[in-house]
C-alpha cells in the first residue's frame, strides 16, 4: 500500500529512564494534576514537568501543548493538555493525542517516550489504546498522488512508560489493537479520498478484492449482466450513465462458522455523484467523490474485523455506481422496476443512493440471511442541515437494533440520533403511475423520506438500521474523510460477541 502520512509504532518502554529524545506528557490541566503524579515523572526530567504545570504551560483548550528545552535525560519535554479530568472521555484522549502527533511530525521527531500516568479516569476503559489510536488517526494525510516528501516522516516509534511496569506489559496487545482499528479507519478514509477517475465500481471492485485476498476473505462481485439478471433496475439504472457499469460487491467474513448471528452491512458507494440530469450545482462539486463513504466505512470495517479476527460473522455489501450523464443516462420521470418487483418514478435523479441501496438490501434478504442489517450512505443533504458534522441520522425499523447503536454510537463519539419513520411519512412518496416516487414533491423531512424510501423495500421482521452519514463522513470543509463509522460497528460487534 502507498504511504499516506506518518504511521505510529507502540513498544513498550517501561520505565522512562532512556532518554535522548522526547518525553511527552499528558495530563487534565483542571484540576490541577496531584504531586504525587508529577513527582514521578519529574524523578526522571529534573523537575521539568512540574514547571511547566507551575508556569500555566497545559493552557486552557484540549490539545494544548507546550515543551521545554531543558531535561535530564531527554531533549525535550512535553506537556499535553488533557482539559478537565472530570470530563475525561475517549474522545478527549484521541483529540489530544492527535495535536501531540501533529507536533512531533512537523518537528521530525522520530522517536518519543510516552508518559501514560496522567491519562488514568474512571471513565475511560483504554486511556492509553486511546491516545494509540488517536495518534494513528492524525497521521494520516493522503499524499499518494503528490511529489513524495524527501523529509516526510515515514514511522515515529513512541516508547509507552509508566511507573507501573506490570501494566505496561499486559496491556501492550491492546494498544496494537487500537492501532490496528485506527489503520483499518485510515484504510477507508484513504479509499474514500480517491477521486473518480481513480476510483470507480470497476476499481472499486479490484480494491474489495485485494482486501479479500490480503484478509482471507471471501468476496463475489455480480457484475452489470448479473444484475440485469437479478433485475436490479434501481443500481442498473443508476450507474448505467457511466463508463465504468454498475457492480454489487460482496465480502465476507465468517469468525464464528458454527454462531447464528450474521451482521449485513450494506454500503452506498456513488464513486461520483453528478446528481444526473437533475444536475448538481458547480460549487463544491468535488466533495461529491466522497459519495462512496458508505462503501468505503464497509471497506474499513471488513478490515479492522479480519485483522482484529473478531468471532462474528458479517457480510459486507456494496452497491456501486457512478451518477453520470451521458446519452445512456437515466432521466427523470423513468419508471424502474426494482429486484423486489416495486416500481419508482425517479423525480430527482439526484437521490440517486437509496436507488441503489433498495436492491441492495433486497439482495440482502434473499441472499445473506442477516440477523441484523445496517446502511450506511451519504444519503441527504437533508440530515447534514439538521444534525450538521455532529453525529448521522439513525432511522431504524427496531429498537434494540437502535438502542444498541446508540450505545455504541455513545462509546466511540462517533454519535447517532434517530429519526422518525412514522407511517405518515409516506404519503410523500406515494407513486401516480407507480408504486412509489424516489423523492417527495415538498422539501419536507429529506433525511426521513430517505429512510421511508428503504423501508420499502425491508421486511418488517429483519431488524434494520439506515445510518445517513452525509455529515460526519467528512470534516467541517468537506476536504477530508473521517472513516466514520467503521469504529461504531467495531464496538457494537465487539460488544455483542459471545
Ligand atoms: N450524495 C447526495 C447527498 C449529499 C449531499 C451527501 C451533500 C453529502 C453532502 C445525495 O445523493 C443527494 O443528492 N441527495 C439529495 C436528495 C434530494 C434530491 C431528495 C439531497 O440531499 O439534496
Ligand atoms: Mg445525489
Ligand atoms: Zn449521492
Amino acid at each position: 500500500m502507498p504511504n499516506n502520512g506518518t504511521t505510529f509504532e507502540f513498544v513498550s518502554g517501561a520505565r522512562a529512564g532512556a532518554g535522548g529524545h522526547v518525553l511527552i506528557v499528558p495530563l487534565a490541566s483542571k484540576p490541577k494534576p496531584p504531586m504525587q503524579l508529577l513527582s514521578q515523572v519529574d524523578a526522571h526530567c529534573d523537575d521539568a514537568v512540574s514547571e511547566l504545570v507551575d508556569v500555566g504551560a497545559l493552557g486552557q483548550d484540549v490539545g494544548h501543548l507546550s515543551h521545554t528545552t531543558r531535561s535530564g535525560v531527554y531533549r525535550r519535554i512535553v506537556v499535553v493538555n488533557l482539559g478537565e479530568s472530570k470530563k475525561l472521555s475517549a474522545h478527549q484522549i484521541r483529540k489530544a493525542a492527535a495535536c501531540a502527533a501533529k507536533w512531533l511530525i512537523n518537528e521530525k521527531i522520530k522517536q518519543a517516550t510516552l508518559w501514560i500516568d496522567g491519562l488514568f479516569s474512571h471513565d475511560v476503559e483504554r486511556p492509553v489504546s486511546e491516545w494509540a489510536g488517536g495518534m494513528t488517526l492524525a497521521g494520516f494525510r493522503f499524499t499518494e498522488h503528490k511529489e513524495p516528501d524527501k523529509d516526510e516522516l515515514v514511522k515515529v516509534r513512541i516508547k509507552v512508560a509508566s511507573d507501573d511496569k506490570a501494566y505496561i506489559i499486559t496491556k501492550m496487545p491492546k494498544i496494537r489493537e487500537a492501532v490496528t482499528l485506527a489503520e483499518a479507519i485510515n484504510y477507508a478514509r484513504r479509499i474514500a479520498h480517491q477521486p473518480a477517475n481513480v476510483i470507480n465500481p470497476t476499481t472499486l471492485a479490484a480494491e474489495a478484492r485485494r482486501l479479500a485476498r490480503l484478509h482471507k476473505l471471501k468476496c463475489t462481485v455480480l457484475d452489470y449482466a448479473q444484475l440485469k439478471r437479478l433485475g436490479m433496475g434501481g443500481l442498473i439504472a443508476v450507474g448505467r450513465g457511466a463508463e465504468h457499469k454498475p457492480c454489487l460487491i460482496r465480502l465476507e467474513y465468517k469468525g464464528a462458522p458454527r454462531v447464528r448471528p450474521n451482521t449485513v452491512l450494506v454500503g452506498k458507494a456513488i464513486t461520483f455523484d453528478t446528481g444526473g440530469y437533475s444536475i448538481k450545482p458547480g460549487a463544491g462539486l468535488e466533495s461529491m467523490k466522497f459519495d462512496k463513504c458508505g462503501g468505503a466505512t464497509v471497506l474499513g470495517i471488513m478490515k479492522a474485523v479480519a485483522t482484529l479476527k473478531l468471532r462474528c460473522n458479517i457480510v459486507g455489501l456494496i452497491a456501486a455506481a457512478e451518477n453520470a450523464i451521458s446519452h445512456e443516462a437515466y432521466k427523470p420521470g423513468d419508471i424502474l422496476k426494482m429486484a423486489s418487483g416495486k416500481t419508482v418514478e425517479v423525480i430527482s435523479t439526484d437521490a440517486e443512493g437509496r436507488l441503489i441501496l433498495a436492491d441492495a438490501l433486497w439482495y440482502a434478504q434473499k441472499q445473506c440471511k442477516p440477523t441484523a442489517l445496517i446502511d450506511f450512505a451519504t444519503l441527504t443533504g437533508g440530515v447534514v442541515i439538521a444534525l450538521g458534522k455532529v453525529a448521522a441520522g439513525l432511522m431504524s425499523n427496531d429498537d434494540t437494533l437502535s438502542a444498541e447503536l446508540g450505545e455504541s454510537g455513545r462509546r466511540t463519539y462517533e454519535r447517532l440520533w434517530r429519526l422518525p419513520l412514522w407511517d405518515e411519512y409516506r404519503d410523500l412518496i406515494k407513486g401516480q403511475d407507480s408504486d412509489i416516487r424516489n423523492t417527495g414533491n415538498k422539501r419536507f423531512a429529506h433525511p426521513i423520506v430517505g429512510g421511508m424510501f428503504l423501508k420499502e423495500f425491508v421486511s418488517d421482521n429483519v431488524p434494520w438500521a439506515h445510518i445517513d452519514i452525509a455529515g460526519p463522513a467528512t470534516d467541517e470543509n468537506d476536504k477530508e474523510a473521517t472513516g466514520f463509522g467503521v469504529r461504531l460497528i467495531v464496538d457494537y460487534l465487539q460488544r455483542r460477541l459471545p
